[in-house]
C-alpha cells in the first residue's frame, strides 16, 4: 500500500492541464461492445478504474490495444463471455455499464450486483426497471443480475430518480433496440452527452428532445468510430479549489468551462477571483475565504463530486456555512478526517455545518473514497505541518498522477510506501 505525504503551507502557482474524464471514458469503453467494428478513443486517462474496465472487457472477449498514452483501440468482433464477475464489480461499480451494451448486442448479461460502497447503497433498480421495460427478463440469482432478451424493443420509460449511469446504460441498450425509445427524467451530466455524441458517431440516432428527455431510434447495428473523451470537470474543479485553499494563483487548461458554471459561481461567492476562458480558468485568492452554503444536486446543480473538496475549502473560511448532500446518503466520510486536522464540522442528517477555523494542522488521516481522498489532499496542502494520507489507492481511481501535477504547481507532496498498512 502507498501513502501520500504532504507538507502544507505553500500557495500553488502555475498552469495545470486537465486529463480526460474518468466518468466519460468508462461508458465510452463499454460502448465498444455495441459494434463488431473498431472503436478508437483518445484522451483516456491512466487511472485504476480504466485499467479495471480494460480487464473486464478483455474477459468478455474484446480485443483491446493501447496505441499511445491516452489512446485505446477496442474491437468487440465477437463477445465470448457475458459475465461481469463479483471480484471486478465490487472494486468498481461502474462495471455495471456493460449491462446495457451486452443486452443490446447479445441479449444476454450476467452482471454481479455492485453492492454498496463507502458513500451509499447505490442500487441499480432503475437500470433494471428500464431494461425490463425494453422487454428484458431479469432474474436476481446469487448476487448476480441474469438478464435475457431476444431483442430489446423500444419503450417510453420515465426514471423514478435521476441516475447518471442508469441513463447511460439505457441509452446504450436502446441504440440497438427494435423501434424508438423515449427516456424521461434523464440525467443531464456532460458525461451523458459524451455517450450520446459517441454513439451518434457510431451511427446511432439519439437526441435530447428537451433538457431531460432523450429519444433513441434503434438501429440494427453500429459501426466504427474515433472519439475524444471530454475533459474531466471534476479534476479541473479540484485543482481550482486547490488554488483557492492555498491562497495561490493557478490556471487550469484543457477544460470545458461550460461544465463548471455552478462551481465557478460558488468560488466567486466565496471571494475568489475567477477568470474564465473557453477552455481555461484562472483562480487567484486575496487570502480571504467567505463561508457560503451549498447544496449538491444533479447537473447543472453543484456536483456531489465537488462536495468533499468544497468542505475542505470552507473549513478555513471566515464564518459558518451549511453543506447539504442530496445525492448520496453517506457522503460525509471525510468529515471525521478533517476534524482530526482541526476543522470544526458537525453533521446532522444530510447536512454538515462547517465553522471556519484559523488553521488546519497536519495529521495522519485515512482516505475512504475517491473524492474524500481529494478533500484530504487539499486540506493537507493548506495545513500547517505534515499530513499523511493512507489508503491512497482510492485517489488513484480518479486522478491521473495528481502528485506530479501538484508538484509542478509548487506543492510539497510525495508518494511513499505505507509501512502502517
Ligand atoms: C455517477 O455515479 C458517477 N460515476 C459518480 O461519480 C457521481 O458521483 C454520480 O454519478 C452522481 O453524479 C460514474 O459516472 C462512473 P447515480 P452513479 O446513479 O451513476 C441512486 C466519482 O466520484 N440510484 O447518478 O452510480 C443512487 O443510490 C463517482 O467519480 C438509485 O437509487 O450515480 C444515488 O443516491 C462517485 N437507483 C443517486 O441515485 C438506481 O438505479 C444518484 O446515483 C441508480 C441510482
Amino acid at each position: 500500500m502507498e501513502k501520500m505525504v504532504i507538507k502544507g503551507g505553500t500557495p500553488l502557482r502555475g498552469e495545470v492541464p486537465v486529463s480526460g474524464a474518468k466518468n466519460a471514458a468508462l461508458p465510452a469503453m463499454c460502448a465498444a461492445l455495441l459494434t463488431e467494428d473498431e472503436l478508437t478513443l483518445h484522451r483516456v486517462p491512466a487511472l485504476r478504474d480504466i485499467r479495471t474496465t480494460k480487464q473486464l472487457l478483455i474477459q468478455l472477449g474484446v480485443q483491446l490495444d493501447d496505441l499511445t498514452p491516452g489512446t485505446v483501440r477496442i474491437r468487440a468482433r465477437e463477445i465470448s463471455d457475458h459475465t461481469a464477475p463479483y471480484e471486478l464489480v465490487k472494486t468498481m461499480r461502474a462495471s455495471v455499464l456493460v449491462l446495457g451494451p451486452l443486452m443490446a448486442r447479445a441479449g444476454i448479461a450476467n452482471v454481479s450486483l455492485p453492492g454498496g460502497c463507502a458513500i451509499g447503497a447505490r442500487p441499480i433498480d432503475q437500470h433494471l426497471k428500464g431494461l425490463e421495460a425494453m422487454g428484458a427478463a431479469i432474474e436476481l440469482r446469487s448476487g448476480y443480475v441474469e438478464a435475457r432478451a431476444n431483442r430489446l424493443k423500444g419503450t417510453d420509460f420515465t426514471f423514478d430518480l435521476i441516475t447518471v449511469t442508469g441513463t447511460e446504460n439505457l441509452i446504450m441498450a436502446a441504440s440497438l433496440a427494435k423501434g424508438t425509445t423515449v427516456l424521461r427524467n434523464c440525467a443531464m451530466e456532460p458525461e451523458v452527452d459524451g455517450v450520446i455524441d459517441l454513439l451518434n458517431s457510431m451511427g446511432a440516432a439519439i437526441q435530447r428532445e428537451s433538457y431531460d428527455t432523450i429519444v433513441i431510434e434503434g438501429k440494427d447495428s453500429l459501426h466504427a468510430a474515433v472519439h475524444t473523451v471530454i475533459a474531466d470537470r471534476i479534476e479541473a474543479g479540484t485543482h481550482l479549489i486547490a488554488a483557492a485553499i492555498t491562497r495561490g494563483d493557478v490556471l487550469v487548461t484543457g477544460c470545458d468551462t461550460s461544465h463548471l458554471v455552478s462551481l465557478l459561481e460558488k468560488l466567486e461567492e466565496a471571494g475568489l477571483n475567477v477568470e474564465v476562458g473557453q477552455d481555461r480558468v484562472r483562480v487567484t485568492s486575496n487570502g480571504r475565504i467567505r463561508s457560503r452554503d451549498v447544496e449538491t444536486n444533479p447537473y447543472p446543480g453543484f456536483a456531489t463530486d465537488f462536495q468533499a473538496q468544497y468542505m475542505a475549502l470552507v473549513s478555513l473560511a471566515d464564518s459558518r456555512c451549511t453543506i447539504t448532500e442530496t445525492v448520496f446518503e453517506n457522503r460525509f466520510m471525510h468529515v471525521q478526517e478533517l476534524v482530526r486536522m482541526g476543522a470544526d464540522i458537525r453533521i446532522s442528517g444530510r447536512s454538515a455545518t462547517v465553522r471556519g477555523v484559523q488553521k488546519l494542522s497536519g495529521a495522519q488521516v485515512q482516505a475512504t473514497d475517491l473524492r474524500a481522498s481529494a478533500c484530504l489532499i487539499l486540506a493537507g496542502l493548506a495545513a500547517e505541518g505534515v499530513t499523511e494520507i493512507h489508503r491512497v489507492y482510492h485517489l488513484d481511481r480518479g486522478y491521473e498522477r495528481i502528485e506530479e501535477k501538484l508538484v509542478r504547481l509548487g506543492a510539497d507532496i510525495r508518494r511513499e510506501k505505507d509501512e502502517l498498512l
